[in-house]
């Protein structure tokens, strides 16, 4: 046989191999764990260790703090309930979707309209487009690992809706009543995953995360629909929210939990000495049909995935 035959043979074959390894290993390679993937999948949420660094919580925390500082509160009502489904009329909360925003805790003032305590810890939580607005948010919230993990969760085309830096303040942070955040964020199909990262440890004391495992997979119970400035909670279903069947996800700084947007979830009041501060993205999949009738809009910002930002 001529010898630039078998070269000629050789190569092709060394091609037809390394486009197969290719392919096996970009099929097989993920950012997950098979354990992972299958409680993503079996209950509806997964959590992934240490995907924040000290540094990262560090300067999250320090951001958050100055844009505290910083805020002027000109606005009348600025608190946040989940105890209000309706949220009508309220425009301080409608325009903070493509704003940073802050609400104070619902207990944060006394019978005289006196701060509690500090006004800094006063403060329940910071919304919604930190991902596009600030700095140090966007660069975290676009990290490269964080698109990886998407991709695994199944999000083919992220895109970021929404962010909340949530305080969950000592002795006065509000309880976060049960519910799915597909009721926020529809879309057809269901794809909005809610990526919740510690930002300090969460424990029973100071109002961890609950869950409701395989909650995803029953119905979604209500919808929070916008027509103008109207918002209503409209209900669709009349399944019983957990009660006995919730489990608690104490974790430690750094963690980030991700889960199914028809998975029921709840916090506490923390009535403790330590705050619980968390960040989270809302991400949805471009490749379904997100709902106009949604709150929350993007109208002036980008929207995008976990794009490396320049
Ligand atoms: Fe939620």
């Amino acid at each position: 046989m001529p010898r630039n035959w078998i070269k000629g043979g050789c190569l092709v074959l060394n091609s037809i191999y390394t486009l197969l390894l290719t392919s096996i290993l970009s099929g097989m390679f993920t950012m997950l764990s098979p354990k992972q993937l299958d409680q993503f999948k079996t209950d509806g949420y997964t959590v992934i260790e240490n995907v924040l660094s000290p540094e990262h919580l560090a300067q999250m925390k320090t951001r958050a703090a100055s844009i505290v500082n910083d805020w002027k509160d000109d606005t009348d009502n600025p608190i946040f309930t989940t105890q209000d489904n309706n949220r009508s009329n309220n425009n301080y909360f409608l325009n903070s979707a493509e704003n940073i925003s802050c609400f104070y805790e619902e207990e944060a003032f006394d019978a005289n309209g006196e701060f509690v305590q500090k006004r800094e810890d006063c403060i329940n939580k910071i919304g919604h487009a930190l991902h596009e607005l600030d700095p140090t948010f966007q660069t975290i919230s676009h990290l490269p690992l964080l698109g990886d993990i998407a991709k695994d969760l199944g999000l083919e085309q992220p895109e970021l809706r929404q962010s909340m830096y949530i305080f969950k303040q000592p002795r006065i942070g509000g309880v976060v009543n049960w519910h799915q955040d597909a009721t926020f964020f529809y879309s057809d199909p269901i794809s909005v995953i809610t990526f919740w990262f510690a930002i300090e440890d969460a424990t029973l004391e100071n109002g961890c995360l609950w869950v409701e495992p395989k909650g995803h997979l029953g119905p979604l119970r209500e919808r929070f629909n916008r027509d103008d400035n109207i918002t209503t909670m409209d209900a669709l279903d009349d399944t019983p929210w957990p009660t006995e069947s919730g489990v608690p996800l104490e974790v430690k700084a750094g963690t980030l939990v991700c889960f199914h947007g028809k998975l029921p979830h709840y916090s506490a009041p923390n009535r403790s000495e330590k705050s619980r501060q968390a960040y989270t993205l809302h991400v949805t999949d471009g490749r379904c049909h997100y709902a106009e009738s949604n709150w929350l809009q993007t109208k002036t910002l980008p929207l995008r995935g976990f794009d490396i930002i320049d």
